[in-house]
Order: structure tokens, then sequence, then C-alpha cells
């Protein structure tokens, strides 16, 4: 077991991300806890049963229950569903509900331990690469309202978000990309030699090295991504500054991601982030865009938008980070350089 990094707000240590071999190692760091109340993502039974034998024979199993996740099922009435299964088997305020799963699961999760009886105690096994190197890591939880991601939430820390490679080794090929245009969105944000390291390693995964072969590189980049969001969560836990640049090529991408849902094709939130960082490299240097597209490609990642831009438009405004009618943008600078500024969705469009 080793911690690879904390989250550290004016000198007390909110939250860790814990590395350990394999799903069920998660049961040896629990010493603090007597019960634990664990909810599964019903599409990694296999991870949450070696899971629920190892907290059974530590004599700290409370319950446990599987979701079944999906982004429509990221409703208040799920959370409902959750609180009163906590209530109906006797969950008290010493207790620590486990999210074992993607982000959506640990997002519910979360948001479900910060209002059950004002809070109890929660933290994360993060099964999907997405989750590990960002969903499950800063606090971010809540769910879908009224066809807005992510509308109804808290920030509130995980006690701990416990991350093992060897769990991505069953998870989909395409899931799997989808966390990889998040972790190379961490490294154009702070590049600390990461990223041509992560370009390299993906596009290998990519054209077909197991992740088996390679568990020892993706730690480390794991770790690192996971190390840069603690960084800036730890400057600006509540997104008044700094956090939003964890939002690099998000507007574009949960607009990406309405349009493609409301004409029913399908696209991971991964695929539209990627899209969405071409976007916004497009917004400042033609020439960044074009290595970036070249790179993600590589990586096995969508490069092109599949709409026509202006239809963007109104899907962006309805964003919830537009305020005013200005909505802020992270720009690029230089791989390892990202600022943010406020645009008009009509100004950004016209400057593509
Ligand atoms: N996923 C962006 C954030 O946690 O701030």
């Amino acid at each position: 077991m080793q911690t690879v990094t904390e989250i550290t707000v004016e000198g007390k240590v909110l939250s860790r991300v814990v590395s350990g071999p394999d799903a069920a190692g998660v049961a040896g760091i629990l010493d603090g806890y007597r019960k634990v109340w664990m909810v599964y993502d019903a599409n990694v039974t296999a991870h949450a049963a070696g899971i629920e034998e190892a907290l059974s024979r530590s004599g700290r199993l409370a319950a446990s229950v599987p979701l079944a996740a999906s982004e429509e099922a990221k409703t208040i009435e799920t959370v409902l569903a959750m609180e009163d299964w906590l209530l109906a088997t006797g969950a008290d305020r010493d207790a620590l509900l486990l999210a074992v799963g993607g982000g959506i699961t640990t997002d519910m999760a979360g948001f479900a331990a910060s209002v059950y009886k004002r809070g109890i105690r929660f933290a994360f096994v993060p099964t999907t690469l997405l989750a590990q190197v960002d969903a499950a890591i800063g606090g971010k939880t809540g769910v879908n309202f009224r066809s807005l991601k992510n509308m109804l939430g808290v920030i509130r820390q995980p006690d701990f978000t416990y991350i093992c490679p060897a769990v991505l080794e069953t998870l989909p090929a395409r899931d799997f990309r989808s966390g990889a245009a998040e972790m190379l969105k961490t490294f154009i944000i702070e590049d600390g030699g990461n990223y041509e390291k992560a370009v390299r390693l993906l596009a290998d995964i990519a054209s077909g090295a197991s992740i088996a072969s390679r568990t020892e590189e993706l730690q480390q980049l794991i770790g690192a991504a996971a190390a840069v969001k603690a960084g800036v969560v730890s400057r600006d836990q509540f997104e008044n500054g700094e956090r939003r640049k964890l939002n690099l090529g998000h507007t574009f991408a949960h607009a990406i991601e309405w349009k493609a849902r409301a004409a029913g094709s399908d696209i991971t939130h991964g695929e539209a982030v990627a899209i969405g960082i071409i976007l916004a490299a497009r917004l400042t240097d033609k020439a960044l865009a074009d290595r970036l597209r070249e790179d993600f490609s590589r990586a096995g990642l969508p490069t092109d938008l599949p709409f026509p831009l202006d239809s963007l438009a109104e899907a962006m405004l309805k964003d919830k980070k537009a305020e005013g009618g200005k909505v802020h943008f992270v720009l690029i600078r230089s791989i390892g350089d990202v600022y943010t500024e406020d645009l008009t969705v009509a100004e950004a469009i016209a400057r593509l």
C-alpha cells in the first residue's frame, strides 16, 4: 500500500489517494473504520466480490448493494434509493460508504453519503481509468437533473481514493480510451514530462499492447495525473479559479455529448473531451491543435466534431458554466500551460 498523493487544504489532509495491487487490497487500509456499506457498479461484480469477501473476513461488511450505473440512471431518485438502503440496513453516523465503480457510481455514492444524516464518511475504489485520474478525485459529487449534467451536487472529499491499475485489465477498450482523454487533458494542464510518455503508452495500448504488460508505466502515469489533480484541488477546492482549468475541453465536450444524445448517437465522455480539447486548442494555436489531433488519434481517440460547428452553440449556452452570456473557456498556450478566458459562445465560434 502506498500513498500516491493527498488533498491538503490549510495544512489539513482532506483526502488521500492510495494505490495497491488489487481491488481487494482496499480492505487492508480500513483500520480506522468500524463498519463498511458498499455500493458497486453491477458491471464490476468480480472486483466487488473480492472486496466483499475481504471485508467479511475482517468483520467490517455491514451491507452491500449493486447499482445499474448509467448516465440516465444518474438521478436524484437513484440517490434516494441509496438513502433508503442505508436507512433500512442501519447505517449510522459512524458508517463508511465505499463506492466501487466508475465516475457515475462514485459521484452518486459521494452525494448520497454527503447528505445522509448530514454527512457520513465515504471512500472510492474507481474501476475505470477516467475515475482513477479524474472523477473519483477532488470531491465533486452529484447527479444529473432536468437534462443538465451534474446539476445537483456538492463538493465534499472522500476519505480516500484507492487506485489499482489491475482492475483496468477487464475494462472495455472504449472505456479505457475515454479515460485516456482525461489523462492527456491532465498533462496538457500540467506536463511534468508526462504528456509525451502518456501519448506513447496510450498509442501502444491502442495498437494492441495489453494493459497487463504495461501496468508499471500505467501506475506511474495514473499516480502522476492523480497528483496533478490533487494539487489543483488543494489550491482551489471550490472552483473559484484554478480548478476551472480541469474543465479544459469540457464546454465543447458537454455540448457534443448533449447533441449526440439528442441525435440518438452514442459518444463517450472521453471521446467528447478529446474533440473538445482540440477545439479549445484551435482557439489559440492552430499548429498546436494539429499536433494534438495527431497525438490523440495515435491514442485511438476521435478528433473531429461529428456536427456542424454552429449547431453546438445552443448546447454550449445550456452548459451550467455559462454565466451572464460568457463562458469560462480554458485555453492552451502550450503543453503544460493553460489559462482561462471568459468568452461569449459567439466569440468562441467565430475564432474557430
Ligand atoms: N473534473 C473536473 C474537476 O473535478 O474539477
